[in-house]
């Protein structure tokens, strides 16, 4: 089965993007430890990633006319993105929010998620493991 990974803004400079929070981890490191995980699950793991909402909105849209799962990372998008939670609303194969950080232990914009409300469930606050733990529940979901 197949699985996309969507990742928003800034995340491609994971690793010295205040490591303090998002840890010292790269993109691509993380890239390909979802891509590996995801094959010991038996999951085909693609991982993308966008500062552009369009271009966000559009991959969900067609891993969603694909009916492939999806696992989001919204960044900042998580807290005002209308438009992204709309795409993610009408999306029916499950769709996993990830963050790296915990929001809910941050600053107060960071504490309400558009998204959450129309995602299958919301993982936070385990570093690069919430996508890891969002790829095994996926696999669960499909077992
Ligand atoms: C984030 C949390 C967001 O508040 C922030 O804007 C990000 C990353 C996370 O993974 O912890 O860019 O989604």
């Amino acid at each position: 089965m197949k699985v996309l990974i969507v990742n928003g803004p800034n995340l491609s400079r994971l690793g010295t993007r205040e490591p303090e929070i998002y840890g010292r981890l790269t993109y691509s490191e993380l890239e390909n430890l979802c891509v590996q995980w995801g094959a010991r699950l038996g999951l085909e793991v693609q991982v993308k990633q966008s500062d552009s909402e369009a271009q966000l909105i559009q991959w969900i849209e067609d891993a969603n006319q694909k009916q492939i799962p999806v696992i989001l990372n919204p960044a900042a998008f998580t807290h005002y993105s209308f438009d992204l939670a709309n795409a993610c609303k009408g999306h029916t194969a499950p769709l996993i929010e990830v963050h790296i950080s915990n929001p809910h232990a941050r600053e107060d914009f960071r504490k309400r998620s558009v998204i959450s409300p129309v995602a299958t469930g919301t993982i936070a606050g385990f570093g690069a493991d919430s996508y890891l733990l969002a790829l095994s529940q996926i696999a669960k979901l499909n077992a």
